[in-house]
């Protein structure tokens, strides 16, 4: 029988990995755009169901000091580990308990934000309705729950390769000789396809030739494990509400129903005036295979009130870099994932400007929305719209697609450094080992070379003189190269 210290995830554990999605200033604008009261983040509670080894937690504890963090999870191992690095971070509101999450009871009481990544479709049926009921009771009145899961139709297409990894490693060896035994059998079977042409040979060798990035402890646990049931949406929805809860919106906001704009918007609204219906009409047309789903109490009022109200009260953050502008009065910006975009709309370009001249400061969205009209006056507006509303619908319509991110909050940081700056210690803690760290706004920063040996000497004792002459380096570089920390908000404030 499988006890608690001898999970599959002790024997090879998930990457430390901080999950922006799941953070309470993201939860809590979802919230705020579908018109509910989220819970104020500052001093707010949140439990982690299956929480690995906390590091999202952990990760979290330095934007909201003032919260309480708590997280369950079966593996001792990874509990342990949690704890070990929790001390050394210094996260002191972070708790982190050996446990089974189908198995909690009252006494661990009610938290504002209840959030599980990677669990509800990684568990049995039975642990699934358990999770459901746990995130009832132990979630505040006004609070929100937040769960990812795999679902249908993408799964169906990625059933392709689960078939093909357990037919090769269903069985003996630990899990990292099986993901190793299915890797070569994988690539061997590209070699063997008798077809290598039809559509069947050409989704499978995708498929494959996508895992190759992925790690090992990933490629075990997605397809390995003795449990992956992945759900429809119309099934979550079901036992979300046989639960007491309500579906709200999606963590990832823009890729909701009630997000969609314009033409996709009036197809969904044609299928049905159920929200739920066009959620699941909406990842059949998308092929979606993954979701992170908010839900509520059942007996909140259900959304409502339109956005442009609730954006007012949200912060705006966008990395962007304008690049020289092309013929036709053609803008092309720089966005956050390195990718392009090249604009003509005058709208667009205006909050694009705006926004790439404040960062790394945040925006109130309201704030800006009434800088880009001034901006704008004298340019024609859609018929019927104020300047004000065209640009708060402007600003809608960039975080749908991923542009910038808007947040309940911003977390407090040291976006200016001072002669003796300190950087996050979770992020001091991390770099002395790897160069991909997690910053306040819970995100991950890559680090080149220098600013990896600057960090580690961010303890806010040392002075930047002090550490050009440890370091060798000339003054200036290690001040640009703190600078450079300071906006990828790596700093921590006072
Ligand atoms: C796929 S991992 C996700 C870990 C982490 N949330 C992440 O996304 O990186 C699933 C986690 O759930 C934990 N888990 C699975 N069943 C559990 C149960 N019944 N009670 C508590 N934890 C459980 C596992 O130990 C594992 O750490």
């Amino acid at each position: 029988m499988k006890t608690m210290s001898d999970t599959t995830y002790d024997a090879l554990p998930y990457e430390d990995l901080a999950f922006f999605h799941t953070h309470p200033a993201n939860l809590a604008a979802v919230a705020m755009l579908c018109g509910l009261r989220a819970p104020p983040i500052e001093r707010c509670s949140v439990l982690e169901l299956g929480c690995g080894a906390g590091f999202n937690l952990i990760a979290m504890s330095e934007s909201l000091p003032g919260a309480r963090l708590v997280g369950i999870d079966f593996s001792c191992r990874q509990i342990e580990a949690g704890r070990e690095l929790a001390v050394r971070a210094g996260a002191a509101n972070v708790d982190l308990r050996a446990g089974d999450v189908a198995a909690l009871d009252e006494s661990l009481g009610r938290f504002d934000y209840v959030i599980a990544h990677g669990l509800l479709s990684w568990v049995s049926p039975d642990v699934r309705s358990a999770i459901f009921g746990a995130c009832k009771r132990h979630l505040e009145p006004g609070g929100i729950v937040y769960l990812s899961y795999n679902t249908y139709p993408g799964w169906h297409l990625r059933g392709l390769l689960f078939d093909a990894l357990r037919f090769h490693a269903a069985f003996e060896g630990t899990p990292l000789e099986r993901v190793r035994r299915a890797r070569a059998a994988l690539e061997q079977m590209i070699d063997d396809l008798p077809e290598p042409d039809v559509e069947y040979a050409r989704l499978l060798r995708s498929e494959i030739e996508a895992l190759r990035d992925d790690q090992d402890a990933y490629v075990f646990h997605e397809f390995l494990e003795a449990d992956n049931h992945p759900l429809h949406f119309a099934e979550f929805a079901v036992q979300a509400a046989q639960a007491g809860l309500r579906y709200v919106a999606e963590a990832r906001f823009g890729t909701s129903a009630i997000a969609q704009r314009g033409d996709m918007r009036r197809r969904l609204e044609a299928v049905s005036p159920d929200l739920l219906r066009q959620e699941q009409y909406h990842d059949l047309l998308r092929n979606r295979y993954f979701r992170q789903s908010l839900l509520c109490h059942a007996d909140l009022p259900p959304n409502g009130s339109p956005p442009h109200a609730a954006l007012d009260g949200l912060t705006v953050l966008a990395r962007v870099e304008p690049l020289p502008a092309e013929a036709d009065g053609v803008r092309p910006f720089r966005l956050r994932d390195g990718s392009v975009v090249r604009l003509d709309n005058a709208l667009l370009i205006a909050i694009l400007d705006r926004l790439a001249r404040a960062w790394p400061q945040p925006l109130g969205a309201g704030a800006l929305a009434d800088a880009v009209a001034a901006d704008l006056a004298g340019i024609a507006m859609p018929p019927g719209a104020s300047a004000g509303a065209a640009v708060r619908e402007g600003v809608l319509v960039g975080y749908g697609w991923g542009w910038w991110q808007l947040l309940a909050r911003a977390p407090a940081a040291a976006l200016v450094p001072g002669e003796r700056p300190r950087a996050l210690a979770l992020a001091r803690l991390v770099a002395r080992d790897a160069s991909s760290v997690t910053n306040l706004l819970h995100s991950p920063v890559d680090l080149d070379a220098m600013q990896r040996s600057v960090i580690l000497r961010l303890d806010g004792i040392a002075t930047i003189d002090e550490i050009a002459l440890a370091l060798g380096i000339p003054r200036d570089a290690v001040a640009a190269t703190v600078q450079s920390l300071a906006a990828a908000w790596l700093l921590a404030d006072g």
